[in-house]
């Protein structure tokens, strides 16, 4: 038995250490909002927080978890930066298919909470490892530009 805080509650999941972070939200918690697309920590499609830091859930062990706050998709919303960063989304109307976008909002979000106004530098540094295929990069910056306006 592995105990993890997700969104603020604690989660007791019957499942091997060893799995990843990732397979514990979506197949266990059925939490789906946070997405898989490489496996390989290469995409950013699994983003969640782990006390506030940006992580790859796809390579992470839930046994790594320890006692540090989870924060997916699902909850960011309750935090300053996630709310305004899904509400600069849309507003803009940010997202085209979708996939990466939990990634991005939490890449965002993340960002947002540790610099209040950040510039295109920061920006690019924040998000390089999150990738999108239909090419959305123009309006996530402006999002996030957006969303720190109205901080
Ligand atoms: S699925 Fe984790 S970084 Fe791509
Ligand atoms: S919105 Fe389609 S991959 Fe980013």
């Amino acid at each position: 038995m592995i105990s993890i805080q997700v969104n603020g509650e604690q989660r007791d999941v019957e499942i091997d250490g060893d799995t990843p972070l990732l397979w514990v939200l979506r197949d266990v918690l059925a939490m789906t909002g946070t997405k898989f697309g490489c496996g390989i920590a290469q995409c950013g499609a699994c983003t969640v927080h782990i006390d506030g830091v940006p992580t790859r859930s796809c390579r992470l062990p839930v046994s790594q978890v320890g006692d540090r706050a989870v924060t997916t998709i699902e909850g960011v919303g309750a935090t300053s930066a996630g709310r305004r960063i899904q509400k600069a989304w849309l507003d803009l109307e940010v997202i085209q298919c979708g996939y990466c976008q939990s990634g991005q909002i939490m890449a965002a979000s993340a960002l947002l909470a540790t610099n209040p106004s950040p510039d295109d530098a920061d920006i690019d540094a924040a998000m390089s490892g999150n990738i999108c295929r239909c090419g959305t990069y123009v309006r996530i910056r402006e999002g996030i530009k957006q969303a720190a306006r109205h901080g």
